[in-house]
């Protein structure tokens, strides 16, 4: 008997479709019954064997057991489903206290930091800051800070040459020049910023920083320089440091002073970082050549002046015991980050 039959599998699907227990079984379940070649389609296939008037009957029997079968099927997919989306979610679950990927701070680059904390120095009594070009002319970078075109102080800074009167240049001295022509004295400034040489080993860059100092007023002289720099060396290297102005040349200054301060690392004692001198050289000062304020149109009988230009490579390296000047432009980032 076909109804019986259709029956048969009507229990045992709805039996099976209650004991499955994930959406892949269910799947397989309708297609063994419900597919093309399913067991209900191959019973669907029997009724030609019916009488005429029986067909329709059975026919209609058999459809109500297969929407009933395709109901129960929808029913269990819908709740599977759910159910394993509530698993996928429990086990996929996101911890949102977990720490994320670190990202490296950026910090100061060391001569950054040891030429404000220079300008910070000597803003505590009364200089500030000027600034100048780069590539700057034959005039402001020699001529007018006394150096002629023959003089052998040119060969002592190997000059890079743009064109025929122009340069990069090759110290911070020419703002020296710029500043006195464009203000009235008293004149109290700092200058930092890149110079460039054609010279390069462990201890020279081509290019490297130096940060100028200019005063002029009236009945300035060395006792000023001296305690100008003596102060600003206490305060940058520590209380206990000494300074030592040793004669020396510069057409700018006269007279002129190399400055050496005593070496922090020994205490003057003699180490490597003083070649065993216990005086570390930081820069050159003088008293302003007359010439070269005569140059920027000062009556010289009227102003005097200090000036000084210091390294900042050199005073960095000096402070945090550095001993490769290449350093500072590697971009190394376990170098950098030590200077926060
Ligand atoms: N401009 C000099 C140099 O670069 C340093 C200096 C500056 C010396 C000011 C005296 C006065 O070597």
């Amino acid at each position: 008997m076909i109804q019986e039959k259709a029956k048969e599998i009507f229990d045992r699907a709805s039996e099976e479709i209650g004991s499955v227990s994930t959406t892949k079984d269910l799947y397989e379940l309708k297609v063994k019954y419900l597919g093309k070649s399913g067991e209900f389609s191959l019973l669907m296939r029997d009724l030609g064997q019916l009488s005429k008037e029986d067909r329709p009957i059975v026919g209609k029997e058999i459809n109500v057991l297969k929407r009933q079968l395709t109901e129960m099927l929808d029913d269990k997919q819908q709740a599977l489903q759910s159910s394993e989306m509530a698993e996928k979610l429990e086990k996929d679950r996101l911890d949102l206290t977990l720490s994320g990927p670190t990202r490296v701070r950026g910090s100061r680059h060391p001569l950054s930091l040891v030429m404000e904390e220079i300008v910070d120095i000597l803003a505590n009594i009364g200089f500030s800051v000027r600034t100048g070009p780069l590539i700057e002319s034959d005039w402001y970078n020699f001529e007018a800070l006394n150096i002629p075109k023959d003089h052998p102080a040119r060969d002592m800074q190997d000059t890079f040459y743009i064109d025929e009167t122009h340069v990069l240049r090759t110290h911070t001295s020419p703002i020296q020049i710029r500043t006195m022509e464009k203000e009235e004295p008293p004149i109290r400034i700092l200058a930092p910023g890149s110079v460039f040489r054609c010279d390069s080993d462990v201890t020279h860059s081509p290019n490297f920083y130096q940060i100028e100092g200019l005063l002029i007023d009236k009945e300035v002289s060395m006792a000023h320089l001296k305690g100008t720099i003596s102060y600003f060396v206490k305060s940058f290297f520590g209380p206990e440091i000494e300074t030592r102005f040793r004669p020396s040349f510069f057409p700018f200054t006269e007279p002129s002073a190399e400055v050496d301060c005593s070496c922090p690392k020994c205490k003057g004692e003699g180490c490597r970082l003083c070649s065993h001198t216990g005086w570390i050289e930081i820069g050159g000062s003088g008293l302003v050549h007359p010439k070269v304020i005569e140059y920027a149109k000062l009556d010289s009988k009227k102003w005097q002046g200090f000036a000084f230009g210091f390294g900042i490579e050199r005073m960095a390296m000096i402070k945090y015991g550095i001993d490769d000047i290449r350093l500072f432009n590697e971009n190394n980032t376990d170098f950098l980050s030590q200077f926060i």
